[in-house]
């Protein structure tokens, strides 16, 4: 940072406050005062800019401030001093509250590793402690929607109808995106909605909450949070328990019908190249 406004202020007081013998001198003397007015609004900053930080750190608790220094280590190069944004590489976490944070370094995704269109989920660099570490600074700084404490799924025998109503509100708002049986699918340029079967209840609550990327966010409003219960009930008790619905491997769990296409695909396309590998021999 090279401006600051109380400098610029202070400088055009005492310019216009002088009398100016001649139109060179008046330039010369403009000019000197404007170094020194420089000069001064940089001893001013420097002097303001610890104390500011010394501040800004007092206001967050212990466990914000273990956070801060994970995102000034991983996350600042992209999301930018106190997570305001850097044009280009990430946007402002101002807002987007600690669930956006558990949910985005919960799996993986964050820290991105490159640009792409969709950030990967990859194995998490932060355990669980230190996600909340993070989230707690961004809850901190910023607000915004945090996961509620307690349970986040029904228990089946005290509350049974909860998957049956579970499984309804899931293909009402969910499987027009994740398919009916929550294998994934793909969205428009190059994007997806993942498979939701290696989702935590954390992740799915948190995914409902902050909408990453071209999801929407079921906010309280769209769904309560029993409804939101319900949701994850049935994910995790009953979609996640299923038995794959065929074939040796896991193509988006399709069955049977897929794998013998892809194995048709793969198969044309080696038989092509073999083909030309020939031609080009003889
Ligand atoms: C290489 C750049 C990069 C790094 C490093 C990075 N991010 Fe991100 N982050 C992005 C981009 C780009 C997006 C928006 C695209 C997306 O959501 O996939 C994003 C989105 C997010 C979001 C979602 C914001 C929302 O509106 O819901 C969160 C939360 C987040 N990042 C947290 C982090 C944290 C915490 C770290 C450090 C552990 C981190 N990011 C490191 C580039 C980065
Ligand atoms: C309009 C399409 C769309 C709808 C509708 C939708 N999602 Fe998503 N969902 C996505 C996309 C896209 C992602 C990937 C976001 C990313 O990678 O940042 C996603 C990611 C997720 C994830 C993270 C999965 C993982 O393993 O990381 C969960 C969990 C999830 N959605 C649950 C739900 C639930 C529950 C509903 C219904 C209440 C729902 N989604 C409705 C598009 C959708």
């Amino acid at each position: 940072m090279t401006s600051d406004p109380h400098g610029g202020r202070r400088f055009r007081v005492f310019a216009r406050k002088r009398s100016a013998p001649s139109r060179a001198r008046r330039r010369l003397g403009a000019a000197v005062r404007m170094i020194a007015a420089l000069a001064m609004a940089g001893g001013v900053y420097a002097g303001f800019t610890p104390n500011a930080a010394a501040e800004d750190d007092r206001t967050l608790s212990s466990s914000a401030a273990e956070g801060k220094a994970l995102f000034d280590n991983s996350c600042i190069t992209c999301h930018g001093r106190d997570a305001q944004g850097v044009t280009d590489r990430g946007p402002s976490l101002i807002g987007v509250g600690s669930a956006a944070v558990e949910f985005q370094v919960g799996t993986g995704r964050m820290p991105m590793t490159r640009q792409e269109a969709q950030a990967e989920k990859k194995p998490p660099q932060f355990d669980e402690a230190q996600t909340k570490q993070i989230g707690q600074y961004i809850q901190e700084i910023g607000g915004g929607p945090q996961l509620p404490s307690g349970e986040l799924s029904d228990n089946l025998a005290t509350k049974p109808e909860a998957l049956a109503r579970g499984g309804e509100l899931f293909r009402v708002n969910c499987s027009s995106c994740h398919g009916f049986g929550g294998g994934g699918g793909a969205l428009s340029s190059g994007k997806y909605a993942p498979g939701l079967h290696t989702a935590t209840e954390e992740q799915i609550y948190a995914a409902m909450l902050t909408g990453p990327q071209n999801m929407p966010v079921f906010g309280d409003n769209e769904l309560s949070p029993d409804e939101k219960r319900e949701v994850i009930t049935y994910v995790t008790q009953q979609l996640q328990q299923d038995k794959d619905p065929g074939g040796i491997f896991n193509l988006g769990r399709y069955g049977p019908v897929t794998e013998g296409l892809a194995i048709f695909v793969i198969g044309i396309t080696i038989l092509v190249f073999v083909a030309l590998w020939i031609a080009g021999k003889s």
